[in-house]
């Protein structure tokens, strides 16, 4: 493989990212769409303009996007629902010196498709609205220890159990563990160590793989018998794997629940909701932020709320995650690479990996994969991450996307030194947001 695979095909990107890193810290503001998780010269870096399922890039490439945002856009590129939505609260203004009645009317909204929302706090990031579920499970509890299941943000509380701590404070690293998903054993370890210690317990209830059979309800028996809240971190699953998220598809109802992503549809919108008792803390704590009430964000989040309401969106996302799926085996299978490509996670929201393979490492082939799948106009880091507007050409240009990307991998895997003869660094990122 040479640079002259893809020739001029991402110079505007690259020269954009050159000239971003001059004056932006890792050329990007989000982690996950910096240049350490894309093959640098093989790939875009910058977007411009995204419609339905479907982005064009500064060089004008046009991709079949199946990163949607990093899950934050749910519908599609400028829904015309929810921008006739936000064009209209526009014309009433952004943000005011008082509360607006659109956060009485989403909360409301939100208690009603959400098992565990009776109240209702508005936020901007994710990781705002995790970092506010663990202020007020200390208050509630008066405990100071953490329990993490999966990955919920840059704050202190949280990054301080990661590898990329620096810069957090050893006595407040020392208060958060980080526990695998699907392991109720190291669980109920942490249990044991700190029986009356223990203020919450926050998860994604989906990450990466689905629950074991049980392991929700027993995470939560365990952290109630222990006097611990229990937080599900709905950030990536709220209002995607169902209108009322995990927590309504597995049927297990936590104490609070993180929400944010898929509910503005690219607003910055997230939200911390739960039981009443819980969220009567906020009277007490400080938990407060200029932007919560922005009125823009509320409107778009009422906008996606109707339209999964009125229209088949969910079965949509799983219908075509599942497509997608069927695709991926079939081209899998019949460039003999079954035992080399695995797909797992709910339908809406899947992610592909990849083994390692006597001939090359599973860096080496999920570098190649990803810049195979880039060439042939389909935006993707290994996620699968559907949107309502994805069609089936959408669908179908995918599917000839994993057929030629899986017949170039099954050529280049029957020699050894795929990492020699790749011509961009490998995709190994430090820290991976998702798995580390
Ligand atoms: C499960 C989960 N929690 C929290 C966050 C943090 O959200 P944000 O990046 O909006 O702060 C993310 C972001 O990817 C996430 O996936």
């Amino acid at each position: 493989m040479s640079d002259s695979d893809h020739g001029d095909r991402y110079a505007a990107s690259l020269a954009a990212l050159t000239a971003a890193e001059r004056v932006i810290p890792t050329g990007t503001q989000t982690f996950s769409k910096s240049p350490l998780h894309l093959p640098r010269g093989h790939a875009p870096h910058f977007l411009e303009e995204g419609r339905g399922g479907r982005v064009r890039d500064i060089d004008g490439n046009e991709y079949v996007d199946l990163m949607a945002a990093l899950l934050a856009v749910m519908l599609g590129y400028r829904d015309p629902d929810v921008d006739a939505a936000i064009r209209d609260q526009l014309g009433r203004g952004i943000s005011f010196s008082l509360a607006t009645r659109l956060e009485g009317t989403l909360a409301e909204r939100l208690a009603d498709i959400l098992p565990s929302a009776e109240m209702v706090r508005f936020f901007k990031n994710g990781s705002d609205a995790t970092a506010a579920a663990v202020r007020v499970a200390r208050a509630a509890t008066g405990r100071d220890r953490v329990v993490a299941i999966g990955y919920h943000g840059w704050q202190d509380w949280y990054i301080g159990a990661t590898t990329r701590r620096k810069g957090v404070p050893a006595a407040v690293a020392a208060l958060t563990e980080r526990v695998p998903y699907n392991d109720f054993a190291t669980l109920e370890a942490a249990f044991d160590t700190h029986p009356d210690g223990i203020a919450a317990v926050i998860m994604e209830p989906v990450h990466g793989e689905e629950p074991a059979p049980g392991y929700l309800a027993g995470v939560r028996e365990l952290a109630h018998r222990h006097g611990a809240v229990l937080v599900f971190d709905e950030i990536i699953t709220g209002c995607r794997i169902a209108a009322g998220g995990a927590q309504a598809h597995y049927g297990v109802t936590p104490d609070l629940t993180c929400l944010g992503k898929a509910l503005g549809n690219g607003m910055p919108l997230s939200v911390l909701a739960g039981r009443r008792d819980l969220m009567a803390e906020f009277d007490d704590i400080f938990v407060s932020g200029t932007f919560g009430g922005e009125s823009l964000s509320l409107a778009a989040g009422i906008a996606v709320l109707d339209k999964i309401a009125g229209e088949p969106v969910i079965p949509a996302l799983w219908g075509t995650g599942r497509s997608l799926t069927s695709a991926l085996r079939e081209a899998a299978a019949a460039h003999g690479l079954a035992d080399v490509v695995r797909v797992g996670g709910p339908a809406p929201m899947q992610g592909v990996t990849f083994a390692d393979h006597p001939n090359a490492a599973a860096d080496a082939i999920r570098t190649l994969y990803v810049t195979e799948m880039l060439a042939r106009g389909v935006l993707t880091t290994g996620a699968l991450n559907v949107m309502y507007a994805h069609d089936r050409d959408d669908v179908s240009r995918v599917a000839a996307a994993f057929d030629g990307a899986f017949e170039r991998l099954a050529r280049e895997l029957r020699r050894p030194g795929l990492e020699k003869r790749l011509s961009c660094p490998l995709i190994r990122p430090v820290f991976s947001v998702r798995g580390e």
